[in-house]
């Protein structure tokens, strides 16, 4: 396949690390943010990336170099997307932004790119309709941490054509991703799930069914989890958490009320590891 020169737009968390896996996976890259600042910081975290690919054997010294040889930064949305084959989009979740992004995007591309958003919960098929193209538009749901989560979610809205998943699924393999296609729904496949699991572990600690400690050390080493629910609740955030729980429970039903449990953590600021207190208590130990 052609395609050379992926434009990412919006540096933070998870453009960053979109920009890094394109990079290496061999696309010219040009990184656009708003933010100058963002930018120079998502550089310098790229290059810190890159050198830890390379102390841990992923990549070589001359293949780093040459990933980081092929990241343009690009404070101009117009040249950032000028010569661009594919466009994915990690602007903050904010539907007025997405839709305004999405408009320019379409304006400034070529009619054949495809614009891919990374966003976790928005209507894919909303962003599609600000631009002319709604058949080369759909979700692109990658993970943190970019670099090292494996897979990357197609979300196909309304309208999306089948060459633009099957261009998707080349860019996203050359990323070094592995893909599922999910028709677009609340939650994809992977956020429905987890929170589930997650809602469900806090009702049995609720219930007395067993401690924290135990229903985490039965999911790991019974069910070879890698991580207990409430060990990763803690980490996404309890408050991150109950809020893909309320965006679940008003679209999909009664099945995903966020256990009381759970908002009780929440209003006592008890919201995970980044609060030094969520299920467990990180307090002593940093
Ligand atoms: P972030 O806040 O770290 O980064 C957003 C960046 O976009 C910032 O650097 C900001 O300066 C820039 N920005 C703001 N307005 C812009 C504009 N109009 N044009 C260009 N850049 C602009 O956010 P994060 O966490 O990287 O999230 C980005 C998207 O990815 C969101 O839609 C989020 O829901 C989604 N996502 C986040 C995940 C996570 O774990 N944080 C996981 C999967 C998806």
């Amino acid at each position: 396949m052609g395609l050379q020169t992926v434009a990412v737009i919006g540096s933070g968390l998870m453009g960053r690390g979109i920009a890094y896996c394109a990079a290496a996976g061999g696309f010219r890259t040009a990184l656009h943010d708003v933010s100058a600042e963002a930018l120079e910081r998502a550089l310098s975290r790229i290059h810190l990336d890159l050198d830890e690919g390379v102390a841990r054997g992923k990549l070589s010294k001359t293949d780093a170099a040459a990933a980081q040889g092929r990241i343009a930064l690009e404070p101009e949305l117009q040249s950032a997307v000028r010569g661009a084959d594919f466009v994915i989009e990690a602007v903050p979740e904010d539907i007025q932004v997405k839709l305004a992004t999405f408009a320019r995007l379409d304006a400034l591309c070529g009619d054949e790119v495809v614009l891919a958003s990374n966003t976790s919960a928005l209507s894919v098929t909303e962003i599609a309709a600000a631009t002319r193209r709604p058949e080369r538009v759909l979700g692109m749901h990658f993970f943190n941490p970019v670099p090292k989560m494996k897979l990357v979610e197609i979300v196909r809205a309304l309208d999306t054509g089948d060459a633009a998943i099957a261009v998707t699924t080349e860019v996203a393999r050359r990323m070094g991703k592995e893909t599922v296609v999910v028709r677009e729904s609340p939650g994809f496949i992977t956020s429905r799930i987890n929170a589930m699991i997650g809602n469900e572990a806090f009702f049995m600690l609720q219930e007395g069914v067993a401690t924290a400690a135990d229903i985490d050390k039965a999911v790991k080493l019974g069910l070879n989890h890698p991580m207990g629910p409430f060990e990763m609740a803690d980490l996404v955030g309890l408050d991150t958490r109950l809020a893909v729980l309320e965006f679940l429970h008003k679209s999909l039903g009664e099945k995903y009320r966020p256990a009381p449990l759970l908002v009780q953590h929440v209003k006592a600021g008890r919201l995970g590891k980044k609060a030094g207190r969520g299920v467990f208590d990180y307090r002593e130990r940093s």
